[in-house]
């Protein structure tokens, strides 16, 4: 299914937004763009932004709006973003909403949909502690989901913890949403853009709700 229209997850960190990425963005024949894996992948390649962006990601803090919207701006003009993004962690402050908004006028592109994903904090303290990650191809995984193997699932690579899920950084990271992002919420609804979906219960269950309340043909 093609559907030319940028959508918005918003969410605490461990809401899903990852993991429904993947399959909304697949479903609706748009680009994933994940600020998250963009600034990991500038990390592993010791690039200057991911030199930057480190220490700030790794204590759970922001990367500064100044790096991240110039980030976002450069990737959009890219042929690729033509027919749709998803954007998985952008916007997180104001000042990066208002940033988006303004490119998205510029480039002549329709208001994003915006997806909250809601998730109580217990469930997203314990989602991160027990998440690993694939170093080759970025795949998400639980614990309980991996039950016990070693290797990703989807490729063989080699499944990691983030350094930002140890307790204290997941500790700032919630910290960091209440106040800088949680707002978004109000600004999306002002703007009539804003639906929400219950984040508890199974991952495809959650992708078909989310699918119906973006609109999208054949959700059912
Ligand atoms: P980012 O990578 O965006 O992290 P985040 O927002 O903290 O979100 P997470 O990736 O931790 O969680 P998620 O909601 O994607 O959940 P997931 O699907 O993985 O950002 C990392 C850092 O980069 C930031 O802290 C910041 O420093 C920097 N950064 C990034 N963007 C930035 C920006 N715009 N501005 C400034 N700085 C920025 O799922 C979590 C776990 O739960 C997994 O184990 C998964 O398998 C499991 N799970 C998923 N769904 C379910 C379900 N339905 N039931 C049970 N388990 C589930």
């Amino acid at each position: 299914m093609s559907q030319a229209a940028d959508v918005i997850l918003l969410g605490a960190p461990g809401a899903g937004k990852g993991t429904q990425a993947k399959l909304l963005s697949q479903e609706l024949g748009i680009l994933h763009i994940s600020t998250g894996d963009i600034l990991r992948a500038a990390v592993a390649a010791g690039t200057p932004l991911g030199r930057s962006a480190q220490a700030y990601m790794d204590r759970g803090d922001l990367v500064p709006d100044e790096v991240i919207v110039g980030l976002v701006g450069d990737r959009l003009q890219e042929a690729d973003c033509a027919d749709g993004v998803l954007f998985d962690g952008f916007p997180r402050t104001l000042p990066q909403a208002e940033a988006l908004t303004r490119v998205l006028a510029e480039q002549g592109r329709a208001e994003p949909k915006v997806l909250a994903i809601e998730v109580g904090e217990e469930e997203l303290v314990r989602r991160l502690s027990g998440r690993r990650t694939c170093r080759t191809c970025a795949g998400i995984f639980s614990l309980e989901a991996l039950s016990g193997a070693t290797a990703c699932p989807k490729c063989g690579g080699e499944l990691y913890q983030r350094a930002d899920d140890a307790a204290e950084s997941v500790a700032q990271r919630l910290r960091v949403y209440a106040a800088q992002t949680a707002p978004l919420l109000d600004y999306y609804a002002a703007r009539g853009a804003l639906r929400r979906v219950e984040g508890q219960g199974a991952v495809d269950e959650i992708a078909r709700v989310a699918l119906a309340a973006l609109g999208a043909q054949g959700a059912d």
